[in-house]
């Protein structure tokens, strides 16, 4: 198993493929099970797919969520396995993902007739896009299951560690867009016109006030103003400034405090500079909160597997697993794959070693007690 886990990892390695365009990659997942009489099942998307293993027991139905897209990003990990196309590369870890779901699979088909229940294993396209699980869950593959399981390469700890914690452990991911309308006239005299930059530099300040004299402050959150443009050049007041930027919440209250509170300062700053705001909230994946008894049933199986367990570090990143978990519970756990370079960066490598054991880990979980 170790030196097959090991060869599936390689191939999807070096062949990483970005957003919704996973088709090589879903093609070998689909021959890889196929050819090892995994059951799959249709589904109306281009890629992506979902595997069935029907267990001979009674038990709950229970899914693991595998995404399987890359990044485009030009790979400097110097392994020899590294990525074939220049500009794109798997630095998130979703091969790695998919080999502990194949392995998973694989374990599982061979046991069904100790597992109790149904598992499906979602091999998910566009994760990086935020929006990969609502494509799936659109189908109604997703309609049964009763507890989602997911899982992440974890570069902060050691090969084997694995993080988890009941609760928050990622954030609700929102973008906004606010387009300050002033009155343009010459760089001379201001006095004829409306300039929308002085309101916009007041906007950006006002708006980190929402952190500070909103937000309870045991609550994490936090807004980044990332882009800022207006004019084109030195003598001349432009008529429009734009700004862009996220919002990062845990708590739903927050949440929505900060969609009204942001257009509020921006609307009403921008009106006091003689300027008119557009806001324009664009909501992503909300929070990823992990359920109390299916991360403590992780734990209890993963020490018991001799796993070290710690505390799961929290983020202000997002993951669009938590659109399952409107659905049912969920568990997202974080499996340390070496200290090393960060995810999204051109030398994040995952230490092999993790493949396996984390493949004999998830069949654990998913066999139930
Ligand atoms: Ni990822």
């Amino acid at each position: 198993m170790k030196k097959k886990l090991q060869e599936i990892f390689e191939w999807f390695h070096r062949n990483p493929e970005l957003s919704y365009e996973e088709y090589r990659t879903t093609q070998q997942i689909r021959r890889i099970l196929e050819e090892a009489g995994v059951e799959i099942l249709p589904l109306s998307l281009e890629t992506g797919l979902v595997a069935v293993i029907r267990g001979k027991k009674e038990g709950p139905v229970q899914a693991l969520r595998c995404d399987i897209d890359a990044l485009p990003i030009l790979e400097e990990s110097g392994l020899s396995y590294a990525s074939e196309t220049p500009g794109r590369m798997h630095a998130c870890g979703h091969d790695f993902h998919i080999t502990a779901g194949i392995g998973a699979a694989l374990r599982l088909q061979e046991r069904r007739e100790e597992l109790a229940g149904t598992v499906k294993i979602l091999f998910q396209p566009g994760e990086e896009s935020s929006l990969g699980a609502l494509k799936l869950l659109e189908t109604d593959v997703c309609d049964d299951v009763e507890r989602f399981w997911g899982l992440h390469a974890d570069p902060t700890n050691e090969a084997g560690v694995i993080g988890l914690r009941p609760g928050y452990v990622s954030a609700a991911v929102d973008r906004f867009l606010i387009t300050i309308k002033g009155i343009g006239c010459h760089g001379a005299h201001p006095d004829d016109g409306a300039d929308p930059i002085p309101a916009a530099c007041a906007v950006v300040q006002a708006l980190q006030t929402i952190v500070t004299r909103n937000v309870n402050a045991f609550h994490p959150a936090l807004i980044s103003v990332t882009r800022i443009e207006a004019g084109n050049t030195w003598n001349v007041i432009p008529e429009t400034a734009e700004l862009e930027g996220t919002v990062r919440t845990m708590d739903r209250a927050d949440r929505k405090l900060f969609e009204e509170k942001l257009s509020l300062i921006a609307e009403r700053t921008a009106q006091a500079y003689g300027a008119q705001a557009q806001v324009q909230w664009i909501p992503g994946p909300p929070a990823v909160v992990n359920d109390e008894k299916m991360a403590e049933y992780a734990a209890d199986v993963a020490r018991r597997l001799g796993f070290v367990v710690v505390p799961e570090e929290q983020s202000l990143g997002g993951d669009d697993f938590s659109f399952y978990e409107e659905k049912a519970p969920g568990c997202y756990i974080k499996i340390g794959t070496g200290k090393g370079q960060l995810i999204h960066q051109p030398g994040f490598a995952v230490d092999e070693s993790v493949l396996e054991p984390t493949a004999v880990y998830l069949t654990e979980v998913l066999m139930g007690d």
